[in-house]
């Protein structure tokens, strides 16, 4: 599974380099909310500035449809990374040329023209069969930046050499995005943790009711096999719930706001694991060696359904095991609980990670493996 490091491209100075980040950051009224993703890039960034390369750095910003939109435009970026990195270029937004996702091989010689080597440090997108993730490497020599490195380094031996016990956590609100990690992680993890919308689909394959829950009904035979399966899956045996009129994000609207069992009564949602499941959770995550963590349990950025995914949050900063958390929203509420330091590693990818736990590769790493110098 070895990719090209910077060290592979030997003496940089006086190269003109193209840097694939993924730069996809939070953007509020022109301004970025939230830098890690550029900070977690300057390590590949300094690695080159400081020994005399020219980095070009390029990356996508949302999902714009193939064409400039100025609600994708990279100035917020390009400003923080001008401070942050300065005398590093930054191209548009990627995906303002279609040529980009359709990994059309004249975008990628539009790419590397007057580059010398190319660096993918962009893991979040590496995911992503994209014209700036794939194509260089086939014409330049290409190495994986420090970021992408060590996502690598730190993810793939979960799939097959985790410090046991090795538990799992995941959340959101579908189990059609997480049953390929589910599979993949089932036979490798001691225990899988279900909390987030997704826990009703489980609740239901239980015979529980769920009320106005979160609920994909074409998934229940598919939760009923991974019950029946030869996997501890700990599911929760209460929740918080809103009453029928209730809004989330609006308590004005009103709805009453209760613990409720394993079932959830008609016309309430299910919107967060309650107080018993989350000691629970929580009790599991403390005996684990290795622990990862992917989906908040609950609408955690209304603060009646944040308590379930503050516990796990806790939970996490304070395990003696070792502790990785998927991008995403389980890093967006770990940072809103500022305990972004307290774990040992936080993904700087959400549907990157799952991915790479699932597949054990990524295009973006096959591409590196196959390049010139590869
Ligand atoms: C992300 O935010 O997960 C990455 O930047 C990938 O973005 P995408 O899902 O739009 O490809």
């Amino acid at each position: 599974m070895s990719v090209p490091s910077l060290e592979d491209l030997g003496d940089v100075s006086g190269r003109r380099v193209l840097l694939r980040a993924d730069f996809n950051v939070p953007i509020a009224n022109g301004e970025i909310v939230d830098d890690f993703r550029i900070r977690a890039a300057l390590p590949t960034i300094d690695y080159l500035t400081s020994r005399g390369a020219t980095v070009t750095a390029c990356t996508h910003l949302g999902r714009p449809k193939g064409a400039p939109d100025p609600k994708y435009s990279v100035e917020p970026v390009r400003r923080r990374l001008a401070e942050l990195a300065p005398g590093v270029e930054l191209l548009d937004n990627l995906r303002f040329d279609p040529g980009e996702t359709s990994n059309d091989p004249a975008f990628v010689q539009k790419l590397i023209e007057g580059q010398d080597l190319y660096v993918n440090d962009a893991f979040g997108a590496s995911h992503r069969a994209h014209a700036s993730i794939v194509g260089p490497p086939k014409f330049l020599p290409s190495a994986a930046g420090r970021l992408l490195q060590r996502e690598v380094e730190v993810l793939l031996p979960l799939r097959s050499d985790p410090k046991r016990p090795f538990v799992v956590i995941l959340g959101g609100s579908k189990v059609s995005d997480k049953l390929g990690v589910i599979d993949a992680l089932s036979t490798v993890a001691d225990a899988l943790i279900i909390g987030g919308g997704m826990c009703f689909t489980f609740l239901a394959a239980q015979g529980h009711q769920v009320g106005d829950s979160l609920l994909e009904v074409d998934q229940i035979e598919t939760c009923k096999r991974f019950l029946d399966a030869d996997i501890t899956i700990h599911i929760p045996h209460d929740v918080t719930g809103l009453g029928p009129g209730g809004e989330i994000m609006n308590p004005e609207a009103g709805g009453e706001v209760r613990q409720l069992g394993s079932d959830v009564p008609d016309g309430w949602k299910g919107l967060d694991i309650g107080p018993g499941t989350a000691s629970e959770f929580a009790d599991i995550i403390a005996e684990a060696k290795t622990i990862f963590w992917n989906g908040p349990m609950g609408v955690f950025e209304d603060p009646r359904f944040a308590a379930g995914t503050r516990v796990i949050a806790e939970a996490m900063a304070e395990a003696r095991g070792f502790t990785v958390v998927g991008g995403g929203d389980s890093a967006a509420a770990l940072d809103a609980f500022g305990l972004a330091n307290e774990v040992d590693h936080v993904s700087t990818g959400g549907g990157a990670s799952l991915e790479l736990l699932e597949n054990g590769d990524l295009p973006g790493l096959e591409a590196l493996r196959g390049a010139t110098n590869g």
